[in-house]
């Protein structure tokens, strides 16, 4: 007892003696601009008056928060299986009851609400591997080799934790693209592992460069371990999809340099440009023959978040792991047997995913009309967030090839440059921060995904409305042309 009559103890736990690591993690999407969104968003509807009349949020690929539908089919399924009293209703077609039937019998006591095998539902990893073979023309797949997981993200994480050991110039280094989706940089932060950039090109397309990768990796080894080479493809934020010379390029370079294989392949459905087509590094990897195929590391990742589907909410994805030592998958099984198993409802919907309505069945039409129709809208949103960023002064954006995202490059006027530097803050920053004040635009700081020293840059999504992207040509030039006279936003 102290003063006043109040308890008082030092706590345990403050910003001096917690986890170090923790404090290195940085996750831009959802970070101070975000943050300042959430506030104007209940500002306006405090009656604050503003420029605008709602926040545009294009800083997240969050695409049912966007507008986008789901598919009927895995919402029905998923009420049949939550609630399955509805067995009996026949507003549900056949097929639809069939699937939940077979999934409830899959879980412990008929129940979406039970555990499940640490490693997922059986008859799902099952769906999955066959899944796989369709998509790589034929190439095996073993379902022991297949892990669901919470979303693509717990799979990445889970991985890394594996690779991570060393002390000082024995420390794993992971080589990540730049810019890279912040959950590997945030990931490698919170495991201390070593971060190793290589940076896609922007001249060509945010392509992938051997060169670049050598010149890392030579550098990397002067003051750390690497053995991880991570992909994204396609592209996060960048919107690139990766040729398949490039994806054999990548597999011989990780074969000679004895390199473990990390593909993040969640936008693998998500492909809009003429001559781009998705190939998986699993496919390839096995028509390098069995040189590579049977002795390249590779984890593949995939996940019910994105593409046509857009279910990020429910946590569902799977990985594959190939060639990975027995002892260490032994490992794998342990580790994820700590966290009992991933969510069933996300397991369920990827069940869905895999296993989509077969032709003849009662939900194949409007399955095939929903997914084409979500696909094709996000395949003309590609083209036109393309167009409209083009035609904004200062603004240069590569064509989006691919995934959910722009990520344009900005000319920033000198004087804005140094008045951000001034305020020890990205230019960036303080360009997406008088966006939102000013607009309601709310877009992510190229800063929180890496780029190259002296280049400034936003990562967009292509999910608004159609609508509500048209104003962002004008909305920009207002921003940059009037930068120094808006005191307010750089305070
Ligand atoms: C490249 C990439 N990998 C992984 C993820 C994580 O997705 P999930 O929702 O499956 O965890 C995302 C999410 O945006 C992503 O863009």
């Amino acid at each position: 007892m102290t003063e006043n009559g109040r308890f008082t103890r030092d706590k345990v736990l403050t910003i001096d003696t917690m986890n170090p690591t923790i404090k290195k993690v940085d996750y831009a999407v959802r970070g101070p601009i975000v943050q300042r969104a959430v506030q104007i968003e209940k500002e306006l509807r405090e009656g604050v008056k503003k420029p605008f009349t709602e926040v545009i949020k294009a800083n997240i690929g969050d695409a049912h928060a966007m507008g986008q539908q789901p598919i009927t089919f895995f919402r029905q399924v998923l009420a049949l299986c939550c609630y399955p009293e509805l067995l009996n209703d026949n507003m549900f077609p056949e097929d639809a009851k069939n699937r939940a039937r077979r999934i409830l019998q899959a879980c412990g006591g008929s129940s979406i609400g039970s555990y499940t095998a640490s490693q997922g539902i059986d008859c799902v990893r099952q769906d999955v591997a066959r899944y796989i073979e369709r998509r790589d023309d034929g190439v095996t797949c073993n379902p022991d080799n297949i892990f669901l997981t919470t979303g693509a993200s717990d799979g990445i994480v889970t991985i890394l934790k594996l690779l991570v050991c060393g002390e000082g110039t024995t420390r794993t280094g992971v080589l990540i693209p730049i810019p890279q989706y912040p959950l590997y940089s945030a990931a490698l932060a919170e495991l201390a592992a070593v971060q190793v950039n290589y940076y896609l090109n922007e001249e060509k397309c945010w392509s992938l460069d051997l060169c670049e990768l050598e010149r890392s990796l030579e550098e990397a080894r002067k003051y750390c371990n690497p053995k991880v080479l991570c992909v994204i493809n396609p592209g996060n934020p960048t919107g690139q999809v990766q040729s398949r010379q490039c994806i054999e390029d990548v597999i011989r370079f990780a074969a000679k340099e004895n390199l473990f294989l990390m593909a993040d392949e969640v936008y693998q459905d998500n492909v809009y440009a003429d001559g781009c087509q998705f190939h998986s590094f699993k496919k390839v990897l096995f028509e390098l023959g069995p040189e590579y195929s049977n002795t390249v590391e590779l984890v593949s990742f995939h996940s019910t978040s994105k593409c046509y589907m857009g279910e990020c909410g429910f946590r569902g994805g799977y990985m594959e792991v190939i060639n990975m030592d027995p002892e260490v998958k032994a490992q794998l099984s342990k580790l994820v047997s700590v966290r009992l198993c991933p969510p069933v409802p996300g397991q369920a919907i990827l069940d869905l995913v895999v296993n989509p309505p077969q032709p003849g069945e009662p939900s194949y039409n409007t399955f095939i009309k929903e997914r084409t129709a979500t696909l094709s809208g996000l395949a003309e949103k590609a083209k036109m967030t393309e167009e409209i960023l083009n035609t904004a002064p200062g603004i240069r954006c590569n064509p989006v090839q691919g995934a959910m995202y722009s990520f344009p490059n900005i000319s920033l006027p000198e004087k804005a440059i140094k008045e951000a530097k001034a305020l020890g803050q990205a230019p960036d920053m303080i360009y997406c921060m008088k966006l939102l004040e000013e607009t309601g635009i709310c877009l992510v700081p190229g800063s929180g995904f890496g780029q190259k020293e002296g280049t400034y840059h936003f990562r967009m999504t292509i999910l608004p409305p159609r609508d509500k992207l048209k104003p962002f040509q004008y909305a920009s030039q207002h921003v940059t042309a009037n930068w120094p006279h808006i005191p307010a936003l750089t305070n």
